[in-house]
């Protein structure tokens, strides 16, 4: 069993947290916007998606899965944040990646 730590609780980190977390790893998903993590406290899903929110209740209830604003120490990150492309640049635009890898687990 790892600890993992799932920066970015959207539509591809949400599921990926609450599949770890329903096959036998603790999960805890970092999110920056404060509605995500508070609805998730909540035990409630942020977005629609079929089948997810029993994922989500599943995963509280084997005390596998919660939220935080905070990130923390674990044996794996994973990054699920924006990469948004930015058409003048033609590139991938890594803010949001360079900003999860600037996140500080607290002391
Ligand atoms: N959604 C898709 O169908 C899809 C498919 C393939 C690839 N992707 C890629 O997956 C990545 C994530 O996409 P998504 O659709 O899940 O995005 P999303 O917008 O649904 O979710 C991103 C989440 O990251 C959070 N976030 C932003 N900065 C953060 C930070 N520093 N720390 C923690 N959380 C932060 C946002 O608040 C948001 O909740 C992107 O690179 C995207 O291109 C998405």
């Amino acid at each position: 069993m790892s600890k993992i730590c799932i920066l970015g609780q959207g539509y591809i980190g949400l599921p990926t947290a609450l599949l770890f977390a329903n096959n036998g790893h603790k999960v805890v998903g970092i999110d920056v916007n404060k509605r995500v993590v508070d609805t998730l406290k909540a035990g409630r899903m942020p977005f629609e998606e079929n089948g997810f929110q029993e994922l989500l209740d599943g995963a509280i209830a084997k005390k596998a899965f919660r939220a935080e604003s905070l990130v923390e120490e674990t044996d794996v990150f994973l990054v699920a944040v924006p990469t948004p492309f930015d058409s003048e640049m033609r590139m991938a635009d890594l803010k949001y990646v360079v900003s999860t890898c600037e996140m500080n687990v607290p002391t």
